[in-house]
């Protein structure tokens, strides 16, 4: 019998020797030590030995199962040990390469020159007011003082909707008639950003949407040359103190008389070049007085109160400021044009 369990473990070992890999640890672990196991079987055949026998033949017994115990736990750890040389050679991670950086969100340039233009004038002490995007004709137009069928309305081609009466802005202007009619008879100061509509040809120069700030500043004794200083003051404060500027006169249904405001082409310093197409000057915004007709839409008396007006286009500007020829760009979404900013 002792024979047959030193024979037992001499084979059960050299087996052992032979493993290679988990599954067949797995199968040595069942046939040896598994519930069925030879030596099991031995210490099951201990009641047809003579009673003195046993105790030696159990201690073997034991013996045995406790040294394949041992060498099975031994060759786990070999194989482990293995396995982990195997996956930091040939799997192997090089962690000084560089890794993959996570891409990072930017302020969109047209909302980086807004905020800009927003925060010169609310140091100047104007509010900001979020008016609508969807208006009635009534707001867009005829509050403005655009007659009816007046080819004024041409310049601005609507999107309308399934009511002719309400349309898309064409401009922020209607957001005048809106804080007025709030505010009146209180004194207004007041800054309308926000996006705009147009029906339009889409070009390099032109777009059908298109961000606007309008300005409405209206109280007692507002003058042109309030107008003219105020636009002067934002000018050098956003373009840089030695800016020059000049004023153009213009036309508008809603103001009278009207302006528009030109700064010195900053990319030839006034010479001549293609961005301000050889005139030396820049066009950055349109302005005037609030038309007597306006400020009574309002609800203010234009024999006591008076006003001004003007608004400006900050994709225009940032095209100005970066030298961006399209302004497709700007609501294309294409990350190589809004990464540069
Ligand atoms: N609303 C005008 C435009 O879109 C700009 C403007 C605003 C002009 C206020 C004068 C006063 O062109």
């Amino acid at each position: 019998m002792l024979e047959k369990l030193n024979e037992l473990e001499q084979r059960a070992l050299a087996e052992l020797d032979q493993v290679a890999d988990a599954q067949e640890l797995q199968n040595w672990k069942v046939k040896h030590l598994g519930r069925s196991a030879e030596v099991g079987m031995v210490l099951e055949g201990l009641r047809e030995l003579p009673s003195e026998d046993r105790p030696a033949v159990g201690r073997r017994v034991n013996e045995v199962k406790s040294s394949l115990e041992k060498a099975y736990a031994s060759k786990e750890n070999v194989l482990r040990s293995n396995e982990l040389v195997h996956s930091l050679t040939e799997e192997r991670l090089d962690v000084t390469l560089p890794g993959l950086s996570p891409a990072r969100g930017r302020i969109h340039p047209s909302t980086q020159t807004m905020r800009h233009i927003i925060r010169i004038w609310a140091e100047m002490g104007f509010q900001v007011y979020r008016s609508r995007e969807v208006e009635t004709d009534e707001y867009n137009f005829g509050l403005l003082n655009f007659p009816p069928h007046h080819p004024a309305r041409d310049m601005q081609d609507s999107f309308y909707t399934t009511d002719p009466e309400v349309i898309l802005r064409t401009h922020t202007s209607p957001g005048q008639i809106r804080v007025m009619r709030e505010r009146a008879p209180e004194p207004v100061r007041v800054v309308l950003p926000g996006m705009c509509f147009r029906h339009e040809q889409i070009t390099a120069r032109s777009e059908i949407q298109f961000n606007q700030i309008e300005g409405l500043a209206v109280g007692y004794n507002i003058t042109m040359a309030d107008l003219k200083g105020t636009l002067i003051a934002f000018a050098r404060r956003f373009f840089g103190e030695d800016v020059r500027t000049r004023f153009r006169g213009s036309y508008f249904p809603f103001t009278e008389p009207s302006a528009e405001l030109d700064i010195e082409c900053f990319v030839c310093g006034g010479e001549g070049c293609p961005v301000c197409k050889r005139t030396g000057w820049l066009e950055i915004l349109g302005s005037g007085m609030v038309h007597p007709t306006v400020l009574e839409n309002g609800g203010y008396d234009p024999a006591v109160y008076s006003g001004f007006a003007f608004g400006m286009g900050p994709e225009r500007i940032t095209m100005l400021k970066h030298g961006i020829e399209d302004i497709r760009y700007f609501w294309a979404n294409d990350l190589r044009f809004l990464e540069q900013f």
